[in-house]
């Protein structure tokens, strides 16, 4: 059978809880989402990925090894996501993989990005033609590599009539402004998930905090917020993006220890939750008097945080994607879908607006089936 227009758009964020799977077909790049697959987080790879975002020095046989196993992981995932929906591998014109982000430095005299999972195996163990490696090509036109996914965004959410603003709340936040006049930017705006599930996995020994319930339970210490805020990452002008390396476990055991008080472990739950939504609010007045803003990533699940959210933004409605039509929980994952069937059908993108990239590009590397 000939391939069909089917693509699927595969990712781990940075808070490696598992591969988002989507298998989408698209009219007039509208996505029509077929079928979602998650696969969670295997607890003692996810260790050997924070192992190597932590680290400096890198112990080669750990990065390949573990970049060829979630290669692997990418392509069970994706012949599960095929079971599931009773689809031929055949079917599926090409797979969209972003990887797994291990380290992200988009500065310096020579910036770099990387994500592994083995496009290699993914091709090899699917079947089916992959692009991969979309983030390296957008930072060699001088990108930021990221935020990437205000591509899609821009395409799903865009309304002539409402100034609209996307946010993502994944490890890190990214919000997408999209204007009525057609003006849009994109940016990460600093830390989200990723520093309130470290806090609650060393204390309550659990991933995350559900609906924000253990944050809900503490108050918001003044003083460490302000300590939080201080960091010269909130002020940078954009185009900017940011990651593990630099809102990790140290930076916040820094901001503790320069707070010099015994604070308790509730109050600094609530105390990362107010600098999540502080940080996202603050960034989305100075650029907009948004009517919409709409939540995806996990962080659309927090009540306390979609509350804090809405309260701070009371002009305007604070809703998650589905309220526009778009399952939050595969927003992402679309996105991937999406710049796969770009990069294979040779089409250049601007993401000028979103990484500060020079010129419009092909993303992507390909991986024949
Ligand atoms: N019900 C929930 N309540 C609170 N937080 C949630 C909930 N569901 C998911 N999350 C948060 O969302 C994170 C996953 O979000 P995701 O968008 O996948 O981020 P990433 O892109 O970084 O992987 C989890 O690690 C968790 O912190
Ligand atoms: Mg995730």
């Amino acid at each position: 059978m000939a391939n069909s227009d089917y693509y699927i758009g595969l990712i781990s964020g940075t808070s490696v809880d598992g591969i988002d799977c989507a298998l989408v077909q698209f009219d007039n790049d509208q996505p029509n989402v077929i079928a979602t697959h998650f696969k969670p987080s295997d607890k003692k790879l996810r260790e050997k990925i924070l192992q190597l975002c932590r680290g400096k020095e890198i112990d080669l046989e750990l990065y390949g090894q573990t970049d060829t196993e979630i290669g692997r992981l990418f392509a069970s995932a994706t012949n599960e996501l095929l079971d599931k929906a009773s689809i031929a591998a055949s079917s599926i014109r090409a797979i969209g993989s972003h990887g797994q982000t291990v380290f992200h430095y988009p500065r310096g005299e020579f910036p770099f990005t990387l994500q592994l999972g083995d496009p290699n195996s993914i091709a090899a163990l699917t079947r089916i033609t992959t692009v991969a490696d979309f983030r390296r090509r957008d930072m060699a036109a001088g990108g930021e590599g990221a935020p990437l996914a205000p591509l899609l965004h821009r395409n799903c959410f865009y309304s002539p009539e409402h100034n609209r603003v996307v946010l993502n709340v994944g490890g890190i936040s990214n919000i997408t402004v999209l204007h009525k006049n057609g003006q849009c930017c994109a940016f990460d705006t600093g830390p989200a998930n990723v520093l309130m599930d470290y806090w609650i996995e060393k204390h309550q020994q659990k991933t995350f905090d559900k609906n924000g319930e253990w944050a809900s339970s503490g108050k918001v210490n003044q003083a460490l917020l302000e300590l939080f805020l201080d960091e010269e990452y909130f002020s940078r002008p954009t185009p900017k993006s940011t990651g593990r390396e630099l809102f990790n476990s140290s930076w916040l055991l820094g901001k503790l220890q320069q707070l010099g008080e015994q604070t308790a472990a509730e109050d600094v739950q609530a105390t990362l939750l107010a600098l999540t939504v502080n940080s996202i609010v603050t960034d989305i007045k100075q650029l907009v008097s948004p009517d919409q803003v709409y939540v995806c990533g996990g962080g659309a699940h927090n009540g306390a945080l979609m509350q804090g959210l809405q309260q701070s933004l009371n002009n305007c409605t604070v809703e998650s994607t589905a309220a526009a039509g778009i399952d939050p929980d595969w927003v992402e994952a679309i996105a991937f879908a999406w710049m796969a069937k770009q990069t294979v059908e040779g089409i250049a993108l601007d993401t000028s607006a979103f990484t500060g990239a020079s010129e419009a590009i092909i993303l992507g590397g390909i991986y024949q089936a």
